[in-house]
């Protein structure tokens, strides 16, 4: 795998290879380094989760980091994400992190020579994301194949569902969605259901943030209590759901109005799961990619 910038192009056992390289280094069965490879992360849009969890699986890998500080580099200058990012190999960097505004900026980065790890393209995709989700319902259920997923909120503005839709859907997971018209994408041939219709059936509930800053009219006529009852996981709707079943939202979230503030750690929540598993996850996509 010389780069990793849409789950569009991971086969089913690549997917699965990647979870099971990650179950093995959470687990600590394999100890992997890549001491000695430099890295730079590349962040055009704000992160939290994405930034600080690669930071850390480099570390973790005793990797050594380039700093690169947008506010701070010479893209203020007018300089090019190509000349960036050719400049960054130039004088060494073994691979490069990347997240940025524009769908799709990888493809003119790809014939480089640098292994391109995509850390999410605007509405395109978010692959480490989908890995770290798949490898918490791995966790959880052993299996994919059968699983009922409701992906619930934003599904237009979301990489979260593009990338997952399309994996879960590669790996025999039955994917619905449920979102209000405005926010539905008929792009992806999912089915639109209403979230009290399935709440009880569903293994995977995956909620997504509400993304004002990318919705050309701001938050103009958009209610949050409005939105919460309508497709929120409250009280009622939580208790709905199987004993067996999870909660999952890639965060940031936005408490009260995708999930009700007290069931963000509910028992049924793998949210910070999810981040946990991000480290693991993205350790693994690095030395896939770097050692390729
Ligand atoms: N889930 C996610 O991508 O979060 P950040 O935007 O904080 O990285």
């Amino acid at each position: 795998m010389k780069h990793l910038v849409s789950m569009a192009n991971l086969s089913i056992e690549e997917m699965q290879h990647l979870i099971d390289t990650a179950i093995q280094y959470k687990t600590g069965v394999v100890q992997p380094h890549l001491k000695g490879k430099y890295i730079a992360n590349l962040f055009f849009e704000n992160s939290t989760r994405t930034k600080c969890s690669f930071e850390m699986a480099e570390q973790r890998l005793d990797m050594k980091r380039i700093n690169f500080d947008t506010a701070t580099s010479s893209v203020n200058k007018g300089e090019s994400l190509y000349d960036t990012c050719r400049t960054l190999q130039s004088i060494g960097c073994d691979a490069l992190v990347i997240r940025h505004q524009e769908n799709d900026y990888y493809n003119q980065l790809l014939e480089m020579g640098i292994p391109i790890i995509n850390a999410g393209d605007g509405s395109g995709q978010h692959p480490t994301q989908s890995l770290l989700d798949l490898m918490t319902i791995y966790e959880e259920f052993g299996r994919f194949e059968g699983l009922k997923v409701v992906i619930c909120g934003d599904i237009k503005n979301s990489r979260v569902a593009r990338s997952n839709y399309h994996s879960l859907t590669a790996l025999g997971a039955e994917v619905v969605f449920s979102s209000p018209e405005i926010w539905q994408d008929d792009q992806m041939p999912g089915e639109y259901v209403e979230l009290d219709d399935v709440i009880s059936d569903v293994d995977v509930v995956m909620l997504l943030r509400v993304q004002h800053e990318r919705h050309d009219d701001g938050a103009q006529g958009f209610e949050a209590n409005t939105y919460h009852e309508q497709y929120g996981l409250s009280q009622a709707r939580y208790d709905r759901m199987k004993e067996q079943a999870v909660i999952m939202h890639p965060a940031p979230v936005n408490r009260g109005v995708e999930i009700a503030n007290h069931l963000v750690e509910a028992p049924k929540s793998r949210i910070f799961k999810q981040m946990e598993n991000g480290v693991y996850v993205r350790m693994a996509v690095l030395t896939e990619t770097i050692q390729s």
